[in-house]
């Protein structure tokens, strides 16, 4: 056993949900409690957290029929130190992802043990090198068949997913990145980065500036107009559209926004639109990160990040990332580690 011979229990906290909330959460749909956390059993190891990664899909595991139950510990991507174990292949330091988010410890069973190369953040493994790098890699690989020499349109592009596949795109050869975001800042980013052009859908008329573009291939994070703008954009015929998400209705899963009006061009485009869920990829992990890490350890793609320091500002940082406050992906760090920099 490496749970070590002085080993006391510790006080962890963590989030619960205590009403469902009705659009935008607000800090008081959730508690913070208390929990008492012992010796792990022989299967357990006892971690405690450094990130957790804030995710829009976690607005929808807060409705009715979503996964969250009230007063209960809440799921989501983290990484932490394993401080006690009961595994002996696993001792006390290694760095753990599990998916026991919003807390400040825990004791888990199910978890990946990373090790993170020289010249990686830890927090790269909630973000462009974790479900989230992922999610934008399997959208232009595997679901949209991305060519070198092909356009490609990116919808939620300052986000977590849009940002790594910006850098994805271009580095898979891509001739042509355009991306959508909500602001002249985040979009000068952007341009400062992969992208080749960047439309503001706020200050501009998405379908009117996307029409007839023949974007081979389109990866579509929000849902509503921004779908029907990625149709209008398509390449006809023939384009490709990976739908990813639909941050655009998270907020307000009972009332969606009407179908787009030129949803039947798919037909007259004919183009294929693909949904997946990266759940189902994640045999894919071990190429992208072979293709990955070694641009973040060159510094060819940088570790985009929006960082919230401390547990208390967890719902700050969840309402930043449904309301268009993040550029990259959206953690939370809990406690300095001696990784946590390059
Ligand atoms: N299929 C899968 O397995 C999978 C896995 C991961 C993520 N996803 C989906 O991928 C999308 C992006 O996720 P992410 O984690 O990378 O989040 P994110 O893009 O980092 O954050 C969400 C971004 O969406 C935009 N946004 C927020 N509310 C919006 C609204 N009401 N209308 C339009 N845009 C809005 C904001 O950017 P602007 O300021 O630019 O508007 C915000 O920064 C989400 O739809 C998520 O559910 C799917």
């Amino acid at each position: 056993m490496s749970r070590g011979p002085t080993f006391v229990s510790v006080t962890g906290r963590r989030y619960q949900l205590v009403r469902r909330p009705v659009g935008l959460p607000v800090e008081a749909d959730f508690e913070i409690v208390s929990v008492e956390l012992g010796d792990p059993s022989p299967d357990e190891v006892l971690v405690q957290n450094v990130y957790f990664s804030v995710d829009p899909y976690h607005r929808e595991e807060m409705a009715e029929l979503g996964g969250w139950e009230l007063h209960a510990p809440l799921e989501g991507r983290t990484i932490g130190r394993v401080i006690a174990s009961g595994v002996d292949a696993v001792p006390i330091g290694e760095l753990v992802v599990h998916r026991k988010a919003y807390s400040t410890h825990a004791l888990v069973t199910d978890f990946r043990r990373i090790v993170v190369p020289d010249g990686v953040p830890i927090s790269a493994y909630l973000g462009i090198l974790g479900g989230t790098g992922l999610t934008a890699w399997v959208g232009l690989t595997t679901i949209g068949g991305l060519q070198a020499g092909e356009s490609v349109l990116i919808t939620a592009a300052a986000g977590g997913v849009g940002t790594a596949a910006g850098h994805i795109a271009k580095a898979l050869g891509a001739a042509k990145v355009v991306g959508v975001t909500g602001s002249d800042d985040k979009a000068g980013r952007l341009l400062r980065g992969p992208f080749d052009e960047v439309v503001n859908y706020r200050t501009t008329d998405l379908y009117r500036a996307l029409t007839d573009r023949n974007i081979d291939l389109c990866l579509e994070d929000v849902g509503g107009d921004q779908f029907g703008a990625a149709i209008e954009a398509a390449r006809d015929p023939g384009g490709r559209i990976a739908w990813v998400g639909a941050v655009g209705q998270y907020n307000d899963l009972a009332h969606p926004p009407p179908a787009p009006y030129n949803l039947f061009d798919i037909v007259g485009k004919q183009l294929r639109v693909e949904g997946y869920l990266v759940k189902d990829h994640v045999d894919q992990r071990d190429d992208y990160e072979a293709f990955m890490v070694p641009l973040v350890q060159s510094g060819q793609v940088p570790v985009e990040e929006s960082v919230t320091l401390g547990f208390g500002h967890a719902i700050e940082a969840l309402r930043s990332v449904l309301t268009g406050g993040n550029y990259g992906k959206q953690l939370v760090h809990l406690v300095a580690d001696r990784r946590c920099s390059r």
